[in-house]
């Protein structure tokens, strides 16, 4: 090989080695939205401290969330309600969350009026404070979401909680991706 074929092979090379650095970035960029929105949906979010909350008596808490397609982000609308109940004490798990969302067609459940249960308002169905169903045309109680652990001994404690969707109509209680 001459001078001019080593020149040749050498400017080759940095062609390469140019592109390959422009397509890294260039790749993570074009993956991220898709991989942040895996990571949103397994996040914890913190809805209240252990002391806001009295024993037996569910409070409500809007969740409120950014919505996004694989590349643009909208402003953070609801996109769901979450009922905690805290539980007395030396109970297994400090607080109770229960999804709104009913588990017949999806109205949303509230607080009975004698604050001893919950109802839905659209075919009234009746579940007690742990969601269990008494009167009820939905298949299911209402479904129940995973708290991260919390010391029950500290009233700054942070409850959070996973806010997951759950197919209606079912029995079973099956996660929507
Ligand atoms: S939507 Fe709740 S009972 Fe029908």
């Amino acid at each position: 090989m001459n001078r001019r074929d080593w020149f040749r092979l050498g400017a080759i090379g940095l062609k390469g080695l140019i592109g390959l650095v422009l397509a890294v970035p260039g790749a993570a960029y074009l993956l991220s939205p898709l991989r942040k929105r895996r990571e949103d949906t397994t996040d914890f979010r913190r809805l209240a401290r252990l002391g806001d909350l009295e024993i037996g008596r569910p409070r409500s808490f809007s969740i409120v969330d950014e919505q996004r397609d694989a590349w643009v982000t909208y402003p953070a609308t609801p996109i769901g309600t979450v009922w905690l109940v805290r539980q007395p004490e030396g109970a297994e798990q400090p607080v109770l969350a229960l999804s709104a969302e009913c588990p017949h067609l999806a109205c949303k459940i509230k607080l009975a009026g004698d604050g001893n249960g919950f109802v839905c308002p659209c075919h009234a169905s009746n579940f007690t404070l742990d969601g269990s169903r008494v009167k009820a045309i939905s298949p299911r109680g209402m479904d129940t979401l995973e708290v991260a652990p919390i010391d029950p001994n500290d009233p700054n404690a942070e409850v959070r909680v996973k806010f997951q969707r759950f197919r209606t109509g079912t029995e079973e209680k099956i996660p929507l991706a």
